[in-house]
């Protein structure tokens, strides 16, 4: 029995309980997990990778993977206060997903993933995502959330993007000056005075509802482009946090940026609508 999608980009290399989709196109090569349904590596040809994957990332499917580009759906964060006991960033990551639509040109290869298991644990509350990737010499994420239910959702998400940014001390996001952010570690807000630079921990939700995002590194830059979102978060668990988890490798923190983009801000999700949000990135 074999009804996996075939294509000549596409190779499935398997793990004991789901594959990794492998994409080798002539502008770009990409990973995409089928557990979680998320990226883990995009590399535009003859240029470098650009996602961060921790050396230490549990693969087997028992926990979400630790580095790629993980989805939180249908929250960001802890969850909602109706049920605390649920994992924080929602069920998305730890699901498994099915590719159910290929297509490949000379310019591009669009993939899309639906989680029947995601679906079923969502039932109740009659949510659906659909994941879009298409990959090019740029990558986009595009998240698209309906609610087929009979009442109103608070919707929060983020494509929780782990970048690779080869030194921590040397990277600078110059688009969130002058911008105001909720700081998760102090619980306080502030509006950030200067390009944004990290020497310490980093969890901030930045009110940063424009597009246009430079990850500037030593040797080069991180175009980002976003759409649909309400909030640009940027986390960095630095040396402390990083070896308190056992699937971040101890240095990772030197050389991960993590920017997502986010819905943080109550965006309600009425019956019958649908709500896209994406990410693109590609390297300049
Ligand atoms: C960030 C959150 O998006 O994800 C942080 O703002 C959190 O608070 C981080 O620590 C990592 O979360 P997790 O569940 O993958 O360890």
């Amino acid at each position: 029995m074999n009804n996996q999608i075939q294509a000549d980009c596409l190779t499935y290399e398997k793990q004991q309980h789901f594959s990794l989709l492998n994409i080798e196109h002539a502008l770009f090569s990409a990973k995409v997990s089928e557990y979680g349904g998320q990226l883990l590596s995009f590399k535009p040809k003859g240029k470098r990778e650009l996602i961060w994957l921790s050396d230490s990332a549990v693969t087997d499917g028992t926990k979400a993977i630790r580095g790629g580009a993980p989805i939180c759906w249908p929250w960001f964060g802890a969850a909602p206060s109706s049920s605390p006991e649920q994992p924080q960033h929602g069920f998305a990551r730890t699901s498994r997903w099915q590719l159910v639509q290929l297509s490949e040109t000379d310019t591009e290869v669009k993939l899309v993933l639906k989680s029947p298991e995601l679906e079923q644990a969502l039932c109740e509350q009659q949510l659906d995502l659909v994941l879009v990737y298409t990959f090019s010499d740029q990558a986009t994420i595009a998240l698209e959330t309906t609610n087929r239910g009979i009442n109103d959702y608070e919707l929060s998400l983020a494509i929780h993007s782990y970048f690779d940014i080869e030194d921590i001390t040397h990277t600078q996001i110059p688009e969130l000056q002058g911008i105001e952010y909720f700081d998760k570690l102090s619980q306080s807000s502030a509006v950030l005075k200067q390009a944004l630079t990290v020497d310490a921990p980093v969890d901030r939700i930045f009110h940063y509802e424009g597009s246009e995002l430079t990850i500037k590194t030593r040797r080069d830059s991180i175009a980002l482009a976003h759409s649909g979102h309400d909030s640009v978060v940027v986390w960095n668990p630095w040396q402390d946090g990083a070896h308190a988890m056992t699937d971040f490798d101890d240095h990772g923190y030197r050389h991960m940026l993590c920017v997502e983009a986010a819905l943080t801000r109550n965006h309600i999700l009425k019956p019958g609508q649908t709500k896209s949000v994406s990410q693109r990135f590609y390297l300049i």
